[in-house]
This record gives structure tokens, sequence and C-alpha cells, in this order.
């Protein structure tokens, strides 16, 4: 779990050009989603390249804490002898899901079904985020739940022994929500039917039809329907997790700003929920080409090759593409500083309840580096300063916030001054390998406070 231990002042300086080869490490979402359904599975499931960040560690603890067993083979290999559908034991101690609003929002889902109770703890960051947006349609099916003000946790679900089947309209945009309704229909009889206004991360619905669950999905004038049938036998599966966009995100935003960079970032998922970083740096001007377009597993698939891109222009990116990229926001701000005119990014207020208010934090530290920012409650503006015009020289909050340490060490690799973050502990959460894996490109990124 991150943030409990000693911080980790860390600082990043301008450096010559990124180049080489980041093989980033597998996607996040997919990684909790394979040992979760892996879990409600009979028989054994065979999974390769799985992250190795604390969230899905904690992940795979939760999961051996509701019976299954889950077992690291060494390099990303592991298996999981799943209970089934509706086998789930009452764990014996507080479910700790350290940083992980995906665990934990996924794991109330599965567990809220069944005649079990489960006490659900996080760390400062995951205390302090809503957890309201999941209790509530967990009641619809019977579930009752017991959390701190506002839904907060540590919260405890007594799961509903006679579950009902639940059509349920997200409020939000949010995969988290989808996903958790999804997860509880799974125990419920009938049918369970989730509509969203908005797509957003479609790797529920397509492992949940891989791992045999009868499920359709429908585009409706209400919104993307999905209609699941409760009380499937799900089997076993093997599953090659693939490498995630949202970590490729910042070797490639990092290659874009550094001057001469020429970066390869192989094998990255190009699934339209989630790829919608790319499809901006490029309206922006970056020259981010797609090698070796394919297809793997049913998903498009390519190389993304990076080069240092002193020609970018702010846009307005379209609030219609913001589920797809929710978590790249805080990079793509950081690339808007070395633009020529402002990015404006709107219908973002999912970004204020993330592992921190990523809006708030992001501005602040552009602010302190010399950039200057509007922001409203779902809207910013970073008005961008162009090359050579960063002056950087901050040391930044991380707040518990992964991504927020990542995007200031990125920017420091081309602001004039250094860039630093009281603690970078937090990387471990999705991206352990960023350090070495930056280095070998050429980045100078130390752990030091300056
Ligand atoms: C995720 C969904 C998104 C995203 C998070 C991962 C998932 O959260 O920000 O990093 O795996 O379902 P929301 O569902 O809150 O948008």
């Amino acid at each position: 779990m991150s943030g409990h231990g000693t911080p980790i002042p860390m600082t990043s300086r301008k450096c010559g050009p990124l180049t080489g080869v980041a093989n980033v490490p597998g996607d996040k979402s997919i990684s909790h989603r394979s040992l979760i359904l892996g879990a409600l599975s009979v028989g054994k499931t065979e999974i390769s390249g799985l992250l190795l960040g604390e969230d899905v560690l904690d992940t795979a603890k939760a999961m051996r804490a509701f019976g299954a067993t889950v077992t690291d083979h060494g390099e990303g290999n592991w298996t999981v002898e799943g209970v089934g559908v509706g086998g789930f034991a009452e764990p014996e101690d507080v479910i700790d899901c350290g940083n992980s609003g995906t665990g934990v929002r996924l794991i109330m889902g599965c567990m809220a079904t069944s005649p079990i109770s489960a006490t659900f703890t996080g760390d400062a960051s995951l205390r302090s985020r809503p957890m309201g947006r999941v209790t509530d349609p967990l009641a619809l099916f019977g579930a009752k739940s017991y959390g701190r003000e506002g839904g907060r946790l540590p919260l405890t679900i007594v799961g509903a022994a006679n579950p009902v089947p639940v059509t349920y309209t997200t409020p939000v945009p949010s995969a988290q929500v989808k996903s958790a309704v999804l997860l509880a229909g799974l125990n419920a009889p009938g049918q369970t039917v989730v509509i969203e206004k908005e797509a957003t991360r479609d790797h529920t619905e397509r492992m949940l039809a891989g791992f045999g669950a009868e499920i359709t999905v429908e585009d409706t004038d209400e919104g993307r329907k999905i209609t699941l049938t409760g009380q499937p036998e799900l089997k076993a599966q093997t599953i090659v997790v693939p490498r995630d966009p949202s970590s490729a995100a910042f070797p490639v935003c990092a290659a874009i700003i550094a001057e001469g960079s020429d970066v390869l970032v192989p094998n990255i998922g190009l699934n339209d929920t989630r790829a919608g970083l790319f499809t901006t740096l490029r309206e922006m001007g970056a020259d981010l080409e797609y090698e070796n377009m394919r297809e793997e597993g049913g998903e498009p698939v390519a190389d993304l090759r990076a080069k240092y891109s002193p020609n970018l222009k702010g846009i307005e990116v379209p609030p219609a593409r913001a589920a797809s990229m929710i978590d790249e926001y805080p990079v793509l701000s950081v690339v808007a500083a070395f633009a020529e005119g402002d990015t404006v990014m709107k219908g973002v207020k999912e970004l204020r309840v993330k592992e921190s208010d990523r809006i708030d934090a992001m501005a602040k530290g552009l602010r302190a580096a010399g950039v200057e920012v509007d922001e409203g409650d779902d809207w910013w503006i970073v008005k961008g300063r162009g090359f050579g015009n960063v002056p950087g020289g901050a040391t930044v909050e991380s707040r518990l916030d992964h991504r927020i340490a990542m995007s200031f060490m990125v920017m420091g690799m081309a602001t004039e001054k250094p860039m630093s973050v009281d603690d970078g502990s937090p990387i471990a959460t999705s991206f352990p390998i960023f350090e070495p894996l930056m280095a070998e490109l050429g980045a100078a990124v130390s752990r030091s406070n300056q």
C-alpha cells in the first residue's frame, strides 16, 4: 500500500533526447478484472503480463480473503483458482484496497449479492473518495452499507441474501460504477441492465463475455445499454494482459516535449474507450505515429512512435472524448504548457474525485512552475508558453496520486529549472518500473528534493 511508508521526494531535470524502447507494464484495469473474474470462475485462470503495481497486488490479496487461491508464479505469471459465481466466503478481516478506487468498487460489487459481510478500507486518498456512487445501486439489489459520512471508507457491506436484478442508469460516466453493478448482477437471478449515457472503458463487458457470461451491448436513444443474464457459470480463461495505454502516456508525452527525442512504445491497445489522449496529441500537432497496426484478442493494437514535437498548438479537447482519456488529463496539461496557445478541457468534473482533485493538484503545480491556468468546477484551461519558455523550478505535492507525481516528473524533463515532487512513492501503485524505464530512455529523474 502506498502513502504509509516514508515519502520519497523526487526531482526531474532537463535531459537530452529520450531514445529507445519503452516496454510499459500491463494494463491496470484489465489486471484487476483478470483477478476478480478468475476468482468468480470455476477452474484455474492463467494470467500473464499482470501489472505488479500495488493496486493490483491489493486486489490479489482481497481475492484470497474471499476464498480464491491466487498464486504468483513470477514475472507477471499468475494463476487464480476461482470459487464460482456466488461462491465468495466471508473474509475474516478488513479488506484493505490501498490506493485503488477500481479495486474497492469492483470488489464491493461482486460481494454485494452474496449472503456475507465485508468491511473495506484504504489509504488516506481512497478513504476520502465517494463510495455512494457504488453503494446506491448496490442497495437496489438488496445490499446494505454502513460507511462514514458521505459513504466514505471504512465501510461495511452486508450482501443481499436474496438479491433481485436491477436496471440502472449510471449518473456519472464511470466504468467503475458500471462494473460494480454488472459484477453484482452476476449473482442475481434474471437480467441486470446498465445504461450509460457516455461510453466508458468496456473491459468488464468484453471480459465477462470471454469468461462465458451472456451479455449484450446495444446503442439506444438513452445511451449504451448492457444486459447481463445472472447466475452464469463463468469458466476459467487464459489471459494475456496487454500493456497499459495510461502508462504509455508518460513516455509518449515525455518524448514529445524533450528536445530531439524518438521513443518506441510497443504493443499499446487503441480501444476507442481508452485511446483519447493519442488522438488529442495528434490534433495538437504531436509527431506520434501508429506503427504495425494490428488486431490482438479482438482489440486494435499498435506500436507508438513518439518524437519531439516543437510545433504544438493548444486545442479544445472535445468533452465527448473525456471518458476515453480521463486518467490522461494530468499529463496532457503538462504537454499543453509547452504548446502555443490555450488548451481547453471541458466536461471533466470527474477529475475532481480521482486519487486526488486532479484539476486542483495540476493547476497549483503548473502555476508554481510559471504556467497560467484558469479553472472552473468542470473545466480548466492551460495557457501554453511554448518551448524554451516554461520556467519550472517548483516542488509540488503529489497528494498520494501516482499520475500527479509522474506528470510533474515528465514536466521537469523539459522545463528550464528542475521539477520536484514531495513524494513519488504512489508511482508504485500503477507503474513500479517508471524510474528505471525513464532512466533507460535517458531521463534524469532522481530520488532527492533538488
Ligand atoms: C477505471 C475506471 C476509471 C479510471 C480508473 C480505472 C477502471 O475510473 O479513472 O483509473 O478500471 O474501471 P471511473 O470509473 O471512476 O471513471
